[in-house]
This record gives structure tokens, sequence and C-alpha cells, in this order.
């Protein structure tokens, strides 16, 4: 089965051809310069990019795999949640594409896309699903941190998500605090490294709370009473690397703690996580040790693959495709609110 996939939810523009569960290409432009200057993404001009990049994406993904448009035999992008108006445009080309070549159009659910990152893996990269084991997934980028127990392929239920800022932003809103450019969370990852995580103590947000949820947002404020009261330390380089390292650690004790815990309780073998945040150094590495002492695997999507990318997408519809689900309808909406079903 040969698939062209489509991903415009938020400040990634991408297209990948998925030919038999392998990722044949996965082309992907990055906003991230545009919106650097505003301090997050602005989503008028994401929308705006979105338009001009789309078709180059398009043909850039096929003309790396080889094929023409006209070789697809089904058509996938993101239906939702995303911002709106960046969805219509990935989503809505994608529903031309389909009514023109008369083939199947599989809308996707972009979280849903994200638990099943972290199974594509390899050289090409390929669904790597005769390995798929029950698990707990942790979803956790700029606007979503999320618990997810995938009971089976295509079978999961939402066990918990964030109550306020997803763990991404609270990353870049205190990197913003101390002055680093956006997005934040690369930066801040960068500096932790020479810095001492035990230099500050920031609370640990929900850490004991019987419940799957997160809340991010009074750590941000912490930061800035803390900034308030001590704006010396952003003039002393190796106090703001201890600043950074201690943030981050207030960050991943608690998606880990959670995240283990959650698996533990569930009776899942396995942790997975995805999402641009999935790409930092301190949680994959704490996640890695968490897992070893309680004896859970973990697959932690390539770092390529944990920011928003039309692989993930791909791959799904090819499952749901191959699993017997109903094409999406050609005259549905894009929609932000759209519901993840298990
Ligand atoms: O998945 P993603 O590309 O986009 C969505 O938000 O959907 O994730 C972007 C987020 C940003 O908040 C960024 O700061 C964060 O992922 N991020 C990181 C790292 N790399 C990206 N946060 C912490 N450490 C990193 N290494
Ligand atoms: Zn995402």
């Amino acid at each position: 089965m040969k698939l062209l996939a489509i991903e415009s939810s938020c400040d990634e523009t991408s297209a990948a051809v998925i030919v038999d569960g392998v990722v044949v290409s996965n082309a992907v432009s990055s906003q991230i310069k545009l919106h650097q200057e505003y301090g997050g993404v602005v989503p008028e001009l994401a929308t705006r990019e979105h338009l001009r990049n789309l078709p180059p994406v398009c043909r850039e993904a096929l003309a790396c795999a080889g094929l023409e448009i006209g070789d697809m035999d089904a058509i996938a992008a993101t239906q939702g949640p995303g911002l709106p108006a960046a969805l219509m445009v990935g989503f809505k080309a994608a529903q031309a594409m389909a009514f023109v070549l008369r083939k199947p159009l599989i809308g996707i659910h972009h979280h849903e896309a994200h638990l099943y990152s972290p199974w594509i893996a390899g050289d090409p990269p390929r669904g790597e699903f005769e390995v798929f084991q029950p698990s707990v997934s942790l979803i956790v980028s700029g606007g979503h941190t999320m618990l997810v127990h995938v009971e089976k392929e295509l079978t999961h239920r939402i066990l918990g998500s964030t109550v306020d800022d997803a763990a991404g932003e609270c990353f870049d809103k205190t990197a913003k605090l101390i002055g680093l450019p956006y997005p934040g969370g690369p930066e801040m990852d960068r500096l932790a490294v020479d810095g001492n995580p035990k230099a500050f103590r920031f609370p640990r947000p929900m850490l004991r709370d019987e419940n799957d949820n997160f809340s991010f947002s009074g750590l941000k404020t912490s930061v800035r009473y803390f900034l308030r009261d001590s704006p010396e330390i952003l003039e002393d380089g190796q106090r703001l690397r201890d600043l950074c390292a201690s943030v981050q650690a207030a960050i991943v004790e608690v998606l880990v703690k959670k995240t283990v815990r959650a698996a533990v309780r569930v009776g899942a073998p396995c942790i997975t996580a995805s999402g641009g945040v999935a790409c930092n150094s301190s949680l994959r590495r704490e996640l890695a040790k968490a897992c070893e002492k309680k004896g859970l695997k973990l697959r932690l999507a390539d770092a390529r693959l944990c920011t928003d990318n039309a692989a993930m997408i791909g791959i799904l519809a090819e499952r749901k495709l191959l699993a017997g689900c109903e094409p999406t309808s050609l005259d549905s909406e894009s929609s932000p609110g759209l519901r993840m079903v298990a």
C-alpha cells in the first residue's frame, strides 16, 4: 500500500510517503525561525506559511520516494486537534487530492499519531508493530501533556492530562523569563547539562496526587518570583545553568514518576514517550533509569519523530486501513475539538 500523509496542525508543514509500513520519505519544513521574534507560534503567520510550504513539501516527499501522486492508494492528514486554520490547510488539501484521485481519505487524530511514533524505528524507519506491547504512553510537547494507556493496537484510554500549561509550554515560558530564545526547551536542556539540578528547589506540582493529571503553571510562577527576588542570578553564567538544571529537574521528576506510577498501576509492561519534550536529554535518561528499576520496557520516539511530522500520521493511517477502519468522509471538517476515541 502506498500512502501520502500530511501534517499541518501547528508550526511544522510535513508530508511523508509510506509504502507497506516503511517511511520512504518524510519532508518537514519547520517555522521555528519565523515565530522566534514573537516568542511563540502566531496562528495567522503559521497558516500563511503552511499555504506557502505545503505544495513544495508534498512534491519533495513524492520526489524522494520516486513516486507520483497518481501512484498513491490513499491520502492521510491530521484532522485535529491543533490551530484551526493551520489544520484546515493540510486537511483540505488532502481532501482535494483524495477526491481527484478517487482514493480513500484518512483523517488522523494528532495525539493518537504521537502514540505510535515510538514504534517507528530503523533505517529506513518502519512501523515495528511485530514487537508492539501494551504501554503507558507519555505525550509531552508544547501543546499537550498526557498519559494514555494503550491497551492494544488502536485501543487506548486517556489516563490524565495537564490541567493548565503543557510541559513544553512551561519550558518555553520559564526560558523566556530567563531571557533565552524561543523555543526555550532545547536551550534549557543544553544549559542544564553543566548545571546542578539540586542548586535550587522548585515545586513538583501534583506529584503526590492520586491521579494521572499534571499542572505546570505554578512552577512557571515560582520561577518568576524566584527571579524577582534574586535577579542577579541572570548575570552569573554558572548559577544560570544551575537554575536551568533545577527547573528541568522539577519538570522531569514529575513526568517520570507519574508515568512510571501509572504503568505499574495499570499493569502495562512498557512505557513510551513522544512529543517535542521527549527530546529532552534528562527526561530520556531518567525514564530509562526508572524503567530499568521497575523492570519496564521503554520505547522512546526517535528524536526526529518526537516533534510533529507526517510519518507518524501516515503509519497510523495505514494501520487503520489495514484494520478495516472506515475512510473519512470527503466533506468532513478539520476539527480542533476532535475527540480521541479508544
Ligand atoms: O511536538 P512539538 O514540536 O510541537 C508541539 O508543541 O506540538 O514540541 C515543541 C515543544 C516546545 O515547547 C519545545 O520547547 C519543546 O517541545 N522541546 C524541548 C526540547 N526539544 C523541544 N523541551 C525540552 N527539552 C528539549 N530538548
Ligand atoms: Zn504534536
